[in-house]
């Protein structure tokens, strides 16, 4: 039972594809304003499979709530949680709920799912998660002051969201240990998606270099796929991967206490409720 956020376009959509296939009950989550509800049907026309649609907005808060509301109703497992909607944006913008978009999307479109399915996931375990990442992170830096970035700049706001993705991976990890649940992150290389789309005007660069240097969704796709089916993924928690293969974090990943302060601005931010966060304060208290 596979959820699969950011799986309307892109690598999501291929690993979704293969996911059914391979005979998964395929769940993906994207806008309800984009394509995510044409490409389910379209999967599940290729593949024979059991796909379905949640159309959420995940920059939102609510709307992540309400992804995770709309999920429980229909399901009761979830083996396989895939958090890889993300963007890159041009220009600085805030959500209706006034937080900084590529922030919202690229972290809390992560955590706040993550969080609010914890307790399906240990119930379902052997479980895994995997987060798309990206080597951006390397270049990124925690602006703990700023993590909006009021002075914004795209490139900073998007590998810090990246880089936030590793911290989240390494705490998430740390909480799930001896559940049976593994955390993952990924970075499926530079890739000719429709990523890229709302860089303002260094979209056409980006298109020129993903038509140049770029790899297919498919080769892309392939670690993503391989987190979520093979048993290896199962043997071992808070990696990052590339290419199959294990890699370091960007440092800041791991050392010091960076995960965990992250992961306590990030509840605090998101505003959850002491009934939403009691499957995770159980874990912690072991
Ligand atoms: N392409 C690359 O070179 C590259 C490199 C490193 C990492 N990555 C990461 O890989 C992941 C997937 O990117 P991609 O390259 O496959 O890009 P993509 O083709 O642009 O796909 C992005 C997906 O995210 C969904 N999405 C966007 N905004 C959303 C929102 N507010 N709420 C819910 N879903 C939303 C999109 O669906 P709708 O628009 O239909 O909502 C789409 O399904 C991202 O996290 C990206 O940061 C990409």
């Amino acid at each position: 039972m596979a959820l699969i956020t950011g799986a309307s376009t892109g690598i999501g959509r291929i690993t979704a594809r293969d996911l059914a296939a391979r005979g998964h009950t395929v769940v993906t989550v994207s806008r309800a304003s984009g394509r995510g509800a044409r490409v389910a049907d379209e999967i599940r026309r290729e593949t024979g499979g059991d796909v379905h649609h949640l159309g959420f907005d995940l920059s939102l808060v609510a709307e992540s709530r309400a992804m995770v509301a709309a999920f429980r109703e229909r399901w009761a497992r979830l083996d396989t949680l895939l958090l890889n909607a993300g963007a890159y944006v041009g220009r600085r913008r805030e959500t209706a709920e006034g937080i900084e978009f590529t922030w919202a999307l690229n972290h809390l479109g992560v955590f706040v799912p993550a969080v609010l399915l914890v307790d399906l996931l240990v119930a379902s375990a052997p479980a895994r998660v995997v987060v798309t990442s990206s080597n951006a992170a390397m270049a990124g830096r925690m602006h703990w002051d700023d993590l909006e970035r009021r002075r914004y700049d795209g490139m900073g706001a998007y590998a810090q969201s990246k880089l936030a993705n590793q911290l989240f991976t390494v705490a998430f990890a740390r909480r799930l240990a001896g559940t049976g649940v593994s955390v993952h992150a990924m970075h499926p290389g530079f890739v000719a998606t429709e990523f890229g789309g709302d860089a303002g005007w260094l979209t056409p660069l980006v298109r020129l270099a993903q038509r140049t240097f770029g790899r297919t969704p498919e080769q892309g796709a392939d670690t993503l796929t391989y987190l979520a089916t093979d048993p290896v993924a199962l043997a071992s928690t808070g990696g990052y991967w590339i290419d199959r293969r294990q890699r370091p974090m960007a440092p800041v990943a791991r050392e010091g206490d960076a995960a965990e302060r992250l992961w306590a601005l990030s509840e605090a931010q998101a505003a959850l409720s002491d009934a939403e966060l009691a499957p995770l304060r159980a874990l912690e208290r072991g």
